[in-house]
């Protein structure tokens, strides 16, 4: 009988032992916005959402502090990619951000589409931190550097065609041997909107439902009918033409944006992740690779209203608004089950107090020059075509701008002066599909500092040319987000 309890017991533990590899849904939290969660709300929401793992665009010690011990798998970055030009930068770098939080860190990221420029000599910086922790014993952190799809050669008809761009391949062939030989895979990042764009694709081939109007079919009889597994196949080919067949691939980085664009709205964002998200639990793999499970890190936790961009939709990625409202259904735990994540506890609103335009000031390019004015300091890109606030009359306009500026100020009155032409209001101006917002109450906000300033501040104190470079690529890499 105790034998047979022992062999039942022993069979419970090798049945729940996780044998089988099973994908994992992480979240990216980026913060470049006036309005933030506080980060010990981020970890609350996330776990109250079963996510096991997050991706942070920087390494604030307070941010990570946050994490620590809370059993989330943390993704950290650093974007000052020329920083740790020898062993010994790298490694006061590793002992005061990480030694201290090793069991919470499992990825540095080491800047972002950087790789075209000065690539030997990021690709040294990012083996100065290898080589760092390694030095403290915390080889189980890996260091890591995220592509995008254009760093495959360009007019892809299908995955077969996937190949990296000449320029870079000496230096993917060290990043490649490196991973290989540390377990660790490569990181690629998806802007399915963007390539839609780009590659004048039906938006229907953004979704994983099957339900396309383009259907490509691949040199070997594979049909893609989605950008996900068309990408995904696509560094895979890519990455055989390279010499590295068995490179594991992970997504660190997709989404879908509600706002700022034609087709970028929150039914659009709902249906890409109901389709998406079960198709990474399901462990179906992609056509190239049968089974292979694809971890997935959706892009992002709230909406980055200060980011630069090329795109207006790049301020829209978030699931969460700024005051911490899921803005649609979406099951993160992949079931594809209709329901709204969990809201964020604990966000105090101000209160419902809006800035609009007085109408009184009749001189349009002296109101102009208000609007201006306002949207250059806090948000316009509602406003946009295919925008939810794109149907809105100059008039309409004009106030949206000011309430803007004056959220993004705290509602400090001072803010919604604008040469007299503002005024504080307390009926909700909304119109329809355009929401006047009321931000959060001003929380922990005294660490903000957008990424480009962190960047120049290390600019300044490295070359200057080299800078330019680094911030041009930066706002290339800011403006795909
Ligand atoms: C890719 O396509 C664009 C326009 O569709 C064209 O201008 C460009 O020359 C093509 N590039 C290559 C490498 O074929
Ligand atoms: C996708 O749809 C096509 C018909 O449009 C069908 O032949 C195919 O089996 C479907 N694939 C899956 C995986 O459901
Ligand atoms: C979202 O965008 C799609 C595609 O452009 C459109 O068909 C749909 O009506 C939009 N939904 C809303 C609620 O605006
Ligand atoms: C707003 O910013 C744009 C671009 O940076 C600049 O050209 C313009 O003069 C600014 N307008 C105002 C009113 O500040
Ligand atoms: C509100 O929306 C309606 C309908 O789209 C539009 O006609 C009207 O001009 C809008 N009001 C303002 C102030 O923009
Ligand atoms: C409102 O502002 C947007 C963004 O600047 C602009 O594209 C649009 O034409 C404006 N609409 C009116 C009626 O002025």
């Amino acid at each position: 009988m105790a034998l047979k309890m022992m062999l039942l017991v022993y069979l419970l533990i090798l049945l729940c032992r996780n044998d089988v590899v099973d994908a994992i849904i992480g979240i990216n939290w980026g913060r470049t916005s006036a309005q933030r969660i506080v980060p010990s709300q981020v970890v609350d929401l996330l776990l109250q959402n079963g996510i096991s793992a997050a991706r942070i665009y920087t390494s604030q010690p307070d941010i990570i502090r946050a994490f620590h011990g809370s059993g989330i798998d943390l993704t950290v970055s650093s974007f000052n990619t020329l920083g740790f030009n020898t062993v010994d930068a790298a490694k006061v770098w590793v002992q005061e951000k990480f030694v201290p939080f090793a069991d919470t860190i499992r990825n540095i990221y080491v800047g972002s589409f950087v790789f075209l420029e000065n690539k030997d000599a990021v690709f040294d910086s990012m083996m100065n931190i290898h080589n760092a922790l390694q030095d403290f014993g915390l080889s189980k952190i890996k260091v890591n550097m995220p592509q995008s799809h254009l760093m495959l050669k360009p007019n892809l008809t299908r995955p077969s065609d996937g190949e990296f761009v000449d320029e870079i391949k000496d230096v993917f062939d060290r990043l490649f041997r490196y991973l290989e030989e540390n377990n660790t895979p490569l990181v690629m990042e998806i802007i399915p909107l963007k390539f839609i764009i780009e590659y004048n694709y039906d938006l229907s081939f953004g979704f994983a439902d099957n339900k396309s109007t383009n259907v490509i079919t691949d040199i070997n009889g594979f049909v893609y009918t989605n950008v996900i597994e068309f990408l995904y196949d696509s560094f895979v080919w890519a990455l055989k033409k390279a010499g590295h067949p068995n490179l594991k691939l992970v997504i660190g980085q997709v989404g879908w944006p509600t706002d700022g664009y034609p087709g970028a709205n929150t039914s659009m964002a709902e249906r890409f992740y109901k389709t998406l998200l079960p198709f990474v639990m399901s462990n179906k793999g992609t056509p190239m690779r049968p089974g292979a499970p694809i971890d997935t890190y959706i892009h992002c936790l709230q909406d980055e209203n200060r980011m630069m961009f090329r795109d207006p939709y790049s301020r829209h990625w978030g699931i969460y608004r700024g005051n911490g409202e899921p803005k649609f259904k979406i099951d993160l735990s992949g079931q594809g089950r209709d329901i709204f994540p969990t809201r964020t506890k604990g966000i105090m609103r101000m209160p419902d107090r809006w800035c609009v335009f007085n109408g009184l000031n009749k001189n349009r390019p002296k109101v102009m020059k208000q609007f201006e004015k306002a949207c250059n300091q806090s948000d316009c890109t509602s406003l946009y075509t295919g925008g939810s606030c794109s149907h809105l009359d100059f008039v309409g306009n004009v106030s949206y701008a000011f309430n803007m500026h004056f959220q993004f100020n705290f509602q400090d009155e001072d803010t919604c002066d604008f040469e007299g032409m503002g005024r504080v209001v307390t009926t909700n101006p909304s119109n329809g599909s355009c929401l006047f917002r009321v931000d959060v109450v001003r929380g922990e906000q005294n660490q903000y500092l957008p990424t480009a300033a962190v960047l120049l501040n290390k600019c300044k104190l490295h070359e200057v040319p080299k800078c330019a470079i680094l911030l041009f690529l930066l706002s290339t890499f800011l403006a795909l987000l």
